[in-house]
């Protein structure tokens, strides 16, 4: 436990841009009922912070998936370890993920929830890391785009630590 961490994006980036993206969905959701899903671990914090700044009426629920084999080789195989509490169908859905690496992750979700019959699905990233897609992901809104580093913080663990960070940090190897 005795990794540096560095700031990428600080605290107030972070909570700006997520008012930003609040009021940008606010608007496109008007009228409707937003379904919100969260994508345990790494998402609560983002969903949470999000939903704060979201105008129209929301629900929420939760899921849990996992990649099958180790945390740094992803064999892009995906597990569901936790499902929805709430059936779907008819709803405008809006998924809330911490970010976005191979697209595996999402592009597995996206496909299974399609399948529930919502109204919409959409999909919001706090951070993307273009350079390492390998599964396509239809993605509507994104917090930031990052490079290819692996960070922590805002939900986001190294080995499990470093959620609780209020900004996104990189580990120093
Ligand atoms: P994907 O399926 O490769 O898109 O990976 C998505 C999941 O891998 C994320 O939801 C994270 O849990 C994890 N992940 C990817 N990159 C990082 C990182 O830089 N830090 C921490 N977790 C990461
Ligand atoms: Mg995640």
């Amino acid at each position: 436990m005795d990794e540096k961490i560095s700031i990428l994006i600080s605290e107030e980036e972070v909570s700006r841009r997520i008012e930003e993206l609040g009021k940008q969905i606010s608007k496109d959701y008007e009228g409707k009922t937003l379904h919100m899903i969260c994508v345990l671990k790494g998402g609560v914090f983002f969903m949470c912070e999000l939903a704060k700044h979201i105008t129209v009426p929301v629900t929420l629920d939760f899921m849990s998936v996992s990649s099958y084999g180790d945390a740094t080789s992803s064999s892009g195989a995906v597990k569901l370890v936790k499902d929805l509490d709430q059936p779907l169908e008819g709803k405008d859905v809006l998924i809330a993920e911490d970010i976005i690496d191979s697209g595996n992750t999402l592009h597995y979700l996206s496909g299974l929830l399609k399948g529930r019959k919502p109204a919409s699905l959409k999909i919001c990233t706090l951070l993307d890391k273009p350079d390492r897609r390998t599964a396509p992901v239809d993605v509507q809104y994104t917090g930031f785009e990052i490079p290819d580093k692996f960070v922590v913080g805002y939900g986001l663990d190294y080995k499990q630590m470093y959620r609780n960070l209020p900004y996104i940090g990189v580990v120093e190897q």
